[in-house]
């Protein structure tokens, strides 16, 4: 059975008290939630100390939204996979569109990455997805290809284990623009069978989350597709109301 998993990444917004609130209310509203779905939290590194305080105890679990490339020294202003690990960060969001788009985050780098949070014991959520020009040409089977051949195919079976990934179309993210279920079980479905390709039956357990505009609206019936184990929530996870209600939408 793959681990459900609704993960809530916050992107660049909350001050650290309005995330302490967040935080609070995604507890208490958890409390109502079925134990077989895994939630977690995506906070920027400011708030990881305070949030994991609120997150203590409860079913919540929390996450990175990057870490460095490196593992130490005169890196300025870089934030390492050690340091996340001194506190009860158990995820980190890496790959995301937005930093691959925006900070030239390239699958090499993206390669060190997962490394460093695996072995800090950290879970890597891996994003991949394609932009709106690569789908209109039809060559989105062989962009999410590449993103996973070239960062994840390096992996050892025990590491890969360890490794959830998120399809997030960069034409769906924030747009309110979502995948038709068909579209998104169909890649996610791909995706399954290139990490077959390489792992073999281990890629039937890999829980694969589908991100861009998932609202209490449509999560249902992307959620009761056979190859989507959950969802990576942006806007959606800013509101503790509608975060619960994608994550009871299994
Ligand atoms: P939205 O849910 O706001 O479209 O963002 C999706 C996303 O990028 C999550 O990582």
């Amino acid at each position: 059975m793959r681990k459900k998993i609704v993960a809530g990444n916050w992107k660049m917004n909350t001050t650290v008290p309005e995330g302490v609130a967040l935080a609070k209310e995604v507890v208490g509203e958890a409390a109502s939630l079925s134990s077989e779905v895994k939630l977690i939290v995506g906070t920027p590194f400011t708030h990881l100390a305070s949030v994991a305080d609120v997150l203590a105890g409860s079913q919540v679990a929390l996450s990175a939204q990057n870490c460095a490339d490196e593992a130490k020294g005169a890196y300025t202003g870089e934030v390492s996979a050690k340091m996340l690990a001194s506190l009860p960060v158990e995820y980190v969001i890496l790959g995301h569109s937005e930093r691959r788009e925006y900070y030239g985050e390239t699958n090499e780098k993206l390669v060190k990455k997962i490394n460093l949070a695996l072995a800090e014991n950290i879970a890597p959520i891996y994003c991949v997805g394609e932009k709106l020009e690569e789908r209109e040409a039809g060559k989105h089977f062989e962009v999410v290809a590449a993103q996973i051949k070239e960062v994840l195919f390096g992996l050892t079976e025990e590491q890969m284990k360890n490794i959830v990934i998120a399809y997030e179309p960069v034409w769906a993210i924030g747009t309110g623009k979502t995948a038709t279920s068909e579209q998104a079980q169909e890649i996610h479905a791909y995706i399954r069978s290139v990490l077959a390709e390489k792992f073999g039956a281990l890629a039937e357990e890999i829980s694969i989350l589908y991100g861009g505009s998932c609202k209490p609206s449509n999560a249902k019936e992307l959620f009761a597709q056979k190859d989507i184990d959950g969802g990576l929530i942006g806007g959606a996870s800013l509101v503790a109301a509608d975060f619960i209600a994608i994550a009871k939408s299994f």
